[in-house]
């Protein structure tokens, strides 16, 4: 079991299982994008380590961006999407894969997908790791996606509490 400040947290998905899924998902993407040289899309910060062990698994040329919004603040989605950080690449007729940590209600995806398209981009598909389908808001089309989860808040692998915990290899779950 873990604590983060008033929260405690016991293990969910283990650092073995998440490399397994992850390593499966990379086998999609090498199916569908070789010869294709996409954008990677990085969102900031919780994709950080989903990114960088995925794109080891990549056969493919390609290039990747980090891109950062926010809608959180503690465990609560605010509804808004913020743009802190922005695309400086050229997307003008790019195939673009977004790498997301989580989907939850799908406000962040719902948001930059329009902007996506609007800057000319080929196409735009989803890679997440994990995802809510019962917390899910917003028609998305979610074309790649690692593992799904219960309602539950969950920390480690690049997502957080309030900032912290997002350097544990494997995946906790709040306790109630
Ligand atoms: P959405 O816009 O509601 O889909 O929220 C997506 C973002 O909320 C993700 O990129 C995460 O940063 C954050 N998030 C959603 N669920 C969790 C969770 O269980 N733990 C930590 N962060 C989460
Ligand atoms: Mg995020």
């Amino acid at each position: 079991m873990i604590t983060i400040k008033d929260k405690h947290f016991e293990p969910f998905i283990h650092h073995e299982q998440i490399a397994e899924k992850v390593a499966a998902l990379a086998e999609k993407l090498n199916t569908d994008y070789t010869g294709r040289n996409p954008i990677l899309v990085s969102i900031l910060n919780g994709a950080f380590m989903f990114t960088a062990d995925l794109v080891r698994h990549l056969n493919f040329d390609h290039e990747i961006q980090f891109a950062k919004f926010s809608s959180y603040e503690g465990m609560e989605t605010t509804g808004k999407v913020k743009e802190l950080i922005g695309l400086s690449l050229d997307i003008k007729d790019r195939d673009i894969i977004i790498v997301e940590d989580i989907i939850d209600t799908g406000t962040t995806m719902h948001n930059l997908i329009p902007k996506l398209t609007e800057k000319g981009a080929r196409s735009v598909e989803i890679a997440t790791l994990l995802m809510k389908p019962g917390k899910l808001q917003m028609p998305l089309s979610v074309k790649y996606c690692a593992m799904e989860i219960p309602n539950e808040f969950i920390v480690g692998y690049g997502l957080d509490y309030d900032g912290i915990g997002r350097n544990y290899k494997s995946i906790y779950v709040v306790k109630e």
